[in-house]
């Protein structure tokens, strides 16, 4: 989607759609008097009379009487001092979605002064762009056209006081390459099992590579072998797809380690021969969500050129049951050389990610980052609202909680305390990859720790904020790109930027 700042006065603005942000409250806010004036005073019977309250997610499509302005779309943010970043962000991805239900190619958006919570014109920049971007977002590629016309919102403008116009460009440029990052996730997300294949996403970070030039690399199945990544060998060994293993590394400079971005890549999780459900089992496209997080997060960083080095790290393969599976009660030897049992092979995702972190040792790496979708219990345990947190260091720990409350991707900590690591002892081998069903989020976040040495580590639990199946006034259903917005918002303030 194209972006621009825009300081025409509202009410001079030509366009087929203005949407404008407003607080709760019984009268126009005061910021809005002379656009509602050019406008015929359409806002202020709509309000006065009650058929608009402002409340949060609230629109009402009005038809002006007077003035250039085709149509106003008026969105509730809720109450004035209840705004914060997220909900601007939100209300943003509403008047996205609607405008693109209406079919406009194009709209403009504003905020009232009132609705916008302190928050200033740098960050406004940013957040409209975000999520106007993420409101309009819609995946028809793999649908004949016809029936349903595609119709993508092509641009947005967003309307700013010509003083405020310079911070507010230098917000949208970030929002406009975290969009496209989240973009770029959300489709490949999207793609099924059957396109998005280890070969596939190895192929797309090659691309990824070439446009930015960043430096992208591809272990195949002999190289995979050869660098005796046994516990991500085991997983692929079911399927006829050859697992890839994919690296990333972007030089911006700067002192310290690189951080390290790992993301788990399975392109297919049926759960192997442990095999799960058929009930939505189709959600199992949406396991490489880690790994997609992580190319989001590069597509925005190769765009934004922060002054910080990062690596990113891809395991990636299917979870498929054949007579060449792995079976439950196997022992496999990691790349780290622990030996793993294998007690449930639905527990795949930490048998990849803990080849992942052992490799990453070799970047001496000032911090590592690892996105999964790892266990269904972190949806138990925090729903869809928040990502499970987990790590060894209270200061990275801290620091990514923070990118986390910026780029609207919240995470909560779950312990890692000394006690639970009971759940992943074995009577047969140094780990066991399953501890049952008792506080399986931890049981998971224990496994990886195991495999965790000389860095400083977090792991982002993202089974529950990956994608959703419940369309929502700013989002369709589907993937979410959660993890682009949160690690480019880390990756930035490291640089200093
Ligand atoms: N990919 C799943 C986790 C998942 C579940 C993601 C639901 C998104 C929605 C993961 O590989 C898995 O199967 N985890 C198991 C772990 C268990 C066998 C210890 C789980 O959560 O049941
Ligand atoms: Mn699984
Ligand atoms: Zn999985």
């Amino acid at each position: 989607m194209k972006s621009a700042i825009v300081t025409t006065p509202p009410g001079d603005l030509e366009t087929p759609l203005l949407a404008v942000i407003v607080p709760a409250g019984t009268t126009v806010p005061a910021s809005l008097a002379a656009l509602d004036r050019a406008t015929g005073g359409v806002m202020a019977r709509a309000i006065a009379g009650g058929d608009f309250k402002g409340k949060r997610d609230e629109t009402q499509l009005l038809y002006p009487a007077a003035g250039k302005i085709q149509r106003l779309l008026v969105v509730g943010i809720g109450k004035s001092a209840d705004v914060t970043r997220t909900s601007l962000r939100r209300a943003a991805a509403v008047a996205a979605k609607r405008a693109r239900v209406l079919g406009a190619k194009s709209f403009a958006l504003l905020v009232a002064a009132e609705a916008r919570g302190g928050v200033n014109a740098r960050d406004w920049g940013q957040l409209a762009v975000e999520g106007a971007a993420h409101g309009a977002w819609i995946f028809t590629d793999l649908k004949q056209a016809g029936e349903e016309p595609r119709v993508e919102v092509e641009a947005v403008d967003v309307v700013v006081d010509a003083k405020d116009a310079k911070e507010a460009e230098a917000g949208r440029r970030i929002g406009a390459a975290i969009a496209a990052g989240a973009r770029y996730t959300r489709h490949l997300q999207m793609l099924p099992g059957n396109v998005c294949t280890p070969t596939y996403l190895a192929d797309q970070a090659v691309a990824l590579g070439k446009k930015h030039g960043v430096k992208v690399t591809v272990l195949d199945l002999a190289a995979i072998k050869k660098e005796g990544m046994g516990a991500l060998l085991a997983v692929a060994q079911g399927s006829a797809q050859e697992p890839r293993f994919i690296t990333l590394e972007y030089q911006g400079g700067g002192d310290g380690g690189p951080v390290v971005l790992v993301g788990k890549g399975v392109t297919f999780d049926s759960g192997g021969i442990s095999i799960k459900p058929a009930q939505s089992m189709e959600d199992m496209k949406y396991d490489m969500s880690g790994a997609a997080a992580v190319l989001g997060a590069f597509e925005a960083l190769g765009t934004l050129k922060p002054k910080v080095n990062v690596i990113g790290v891809i395991p990636s393969t299917e979870n498929l049951p054949s007579g060449t599976a792995i079976k439950p009660g196997d022992v496999v030897k990691s790349h780290l050389g622990k030996t793993i049992e294998i007690v449930n092979t639905d527990a795949e995702g930490r048998l990849i990610l803990c080849d992942a972190l052992s490799w990453a040792r070799r970047y001496k790496p000032g911090a590592v980052l690892d996105a999964a979708t790892l266990t269904g219990a972190v949806s138990i345990a925090l729903g869809k609202e928040a990502i499970g947190l987990m790590g060894t260091d209270e200061a990275l720990l801290g620091e990514v909680r923070e990118a986390g409350e910026r780029a609207g991707e919240r995470c909560w900590p779950l312990p890692l305390w000394e006690e639970y690591r009971e759940l992943v002892k074995s009577d047969i081998a140094d780990v066991r990859n399953s501890g049952g069903r008792s506080a399986g989020t931890i049981a998971g976040g224990w496994f990886l720790r195991e495999f965790v040495e000389g860095f400083p580590w977090a792991h982002l639990d993202i089974a529950g904020t990956a994608y959703t199946d419940s369309e929502g006034p700013h989002q369709v259903k589907g993937p979410t790109a959660i993890g682009v917005r949160l690690f480019t918002e880390f990756l930035l303030r490291r640089a200093g930027a």
